[in-house]
């Protein structure tokens, strides 16, 4: 995160799109005294919980903690307490001490051992530090036995991920995700959380840790969690049907897509806003219905795509994140062609290269066709992106998406690499999808057609839409002959 241009913030642009009204989440670990009170007052009114205001205590101090586990690297360990910080920047509070310890694996109770936690509770009160922030996500159990120990509030580098992506959302989707994320993440902790919560949920009232009436307010709790959940849920399953149906203009428009990935920080807006101005050839009002999101990109051959911006991934992105962005993370999946951004001058841009690789290969896309571009090239020194193109191939493009250096050779790379409008495409559909079948009677030329026991195979002549509707069941990759590198 650092590249050349200062480590001033993480993911600042993470969610989604700029439209949308108030944010139903709040800044979580930077809020003031008086925003919390405000923002308390208008919970309690309402009968749903609002926890990206309730579940986080403002923080001022942490102190970070990781285990070096067998087989990594102190390294490694290094690099990602050093990410962690920047998060927890991010998040607007300070880390002021590091405790690392080396065990087998961590404690299944207190994640580092007694005589670490003992450590721990001295550090963080010689650096008058208000919590211990964990590197990996911690087990509810865990969470509130160090809490009890050490005196401080514990939190982990999952709650600091959600923290900053309820402060960037931006669109209803995106606030939508987040706190679905946030809320997921919060059920099964909700014991340790209760307190703080009740005080959001509705106003009923405060509970104390013990057993007995606490209980029960516990249950009151998590049964308007889930309902929360529930409606959350609803909401996003109506988010997805718009967003299919832009989806669906923008293929009868017969636009080929590029989904631009990559570490947070990398450079994807940057470098979408110099891939999108570069050819400005066609009129708007074709792609009026996109989401903000989505942008034009001329083709110096005259076509026209469409480039889309996604969430910009770290290392361990929380499982929850992952899950409640999947349908956007999804659209990701439908593109042409995936451009996977790296900030090249970042020393840890090999380990980033690997974080999105482990993500895309999450949400299912690590066999689609994409194109890695070494970016911030006029901020690295020649030997550091020599060594990743050793690393990484000599297909990778070297850009600066800032000074534009390399831009033009990538559009006309990536225009090279997105398939022809119409193809021929040899698929094998099962009878359950009799629908996609017909369309390619519809739309395309079937040059031959067996029914057979499973399902109907084909060998047809299609165009993109028809083409996207049939990529699930092609028999073989169809880039794969064009370009041995896809
Ligand atoms: P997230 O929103 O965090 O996912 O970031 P992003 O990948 O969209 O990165 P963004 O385009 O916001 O750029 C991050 C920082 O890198 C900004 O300060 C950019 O000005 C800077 N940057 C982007 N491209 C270049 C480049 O080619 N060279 C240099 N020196 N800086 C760049």
């Amino acid at each position: 995160m650092t590249g050349g241009d200062g480590r001033s913030r993480v993911g600042r642009r993470n969610a989604i799109s700029p439209d949308g009204p108030e944010p139903l989440t709040e800044p979580a670990l930077t809020l003031s005294r008086a925003q919390r009170r405000r923002a308390e007052a208008q919970n309690v009114a309402e009968d749903a919980p609002r926890e990206g205001v309730a579940i986080f205590r403002p923080i001022e101090k942490a102190v970070l903690v990781a285990v070096q586990a067998n087989g990594r690297s102190g390294h490694d360990v290094d690099a990602s307490l050093d990410e962690l910080e920047l998060l927890v920047d991010t998040a607007g509070s300070d880390s002021v001490g590091r405790i690392v310890q080396r065990r087998d694996q961590p404690d299944v109770a207190t994640f580092v051992g007694r005589g670490k936690v003992d450590e721990l509770k001295a550090l963080c009160r010689s650096l008058d530090a208000d919590a211990a922030i964990f590197d990996d996500e911690l087990a509810p159990a865990q969470q509130r036995n160090l809490e009890e120990r050490l005196g401080v509030k514990v939190i982990d580098r999952t709650i600091v991920i959600l923290d900053i992506f309820a402060q960037h959302a931006s669109s209803r989707e995106g606030k939508a995700q987040v706190e679905l994320a946030q809320l997921t993440y919060l059920l099964p902790r909700l014991r340790g959380w209760g307190t703080a919560l009740s005080r959001q949920a509705g106003g009923i009232g405060t509970r104390g840790p013990t057993r007995g009436p606490g209980e029960t307010q516990l249950e009151v709790d998590r049964r308007k969690l889930n309902r929360r959940i529930a409606k959350l849920r609803n909401d996003l399953r109506d988010h997805e049907r718009t967003r299919r149906l832009k989806t669906k203009n923008r293929e009868r428009h017969q636009a080929p897509t590029v989904a631009v990935v990559g570490y947070t920080n990398a450079g994807k807006s940057t470098l979408l806003n110099a891939l999108t101005g570069a050819h400005v050839l066609v009129a708007d009002q074709l792609f009026a219905t996109l989401d903000p999101t989505a942008r034009r990109m001329g083709l110096p051959d005259g076509r026209v795509a469409v480039a889309t911006d996604t969430v910009g991934f770290v290392r361990k992105l929380p499982t929850q994140l992952v899950e409640a962005f999947k349908s956007t993370l999804e659209e990701t999946l439908r593109a042409d062609l995936l451009v996977h951004v790296v900030d090249a001058a970042h020393p840890e841009a090999d380990a980033q290269v690997v974080a999105v690789e482990d993500v895309l290969a999450e949400i299912g896309a690590g066999e689609m066709p994409r194109l890695l571009v070494l970016n911030k090239a006029d901020a690295t020194p020649s030997e550091a992106m020599d060594s990743l193109q050793r690393r990484f191939g000599a297909q990778a493009e070297v850009v600066s998406a800032r000074t534009g250096e390399g831009v033009e050779e990538l559009i006309q790379r990536i225009a090279g690499l997105l398939p022809p409008d119409r193809r021929i495409v040899e698929a094998f559909v099962p009878y359950t999808r009799p629908e996609i079948v017909a369309q390619v009677h519809r739309e395309g030329e079937v040059l031959k057609r067996e029914d057979r026991d499973e399902g109907t195979w084909l060998l047809a002549n299609v165009g993109r839409a028809t083409f996207q509707a049939l990529r699930p069941h092609s028999a073989k990759n169809p880039w794969a002959d064009e370009d041995g590198q896809v």
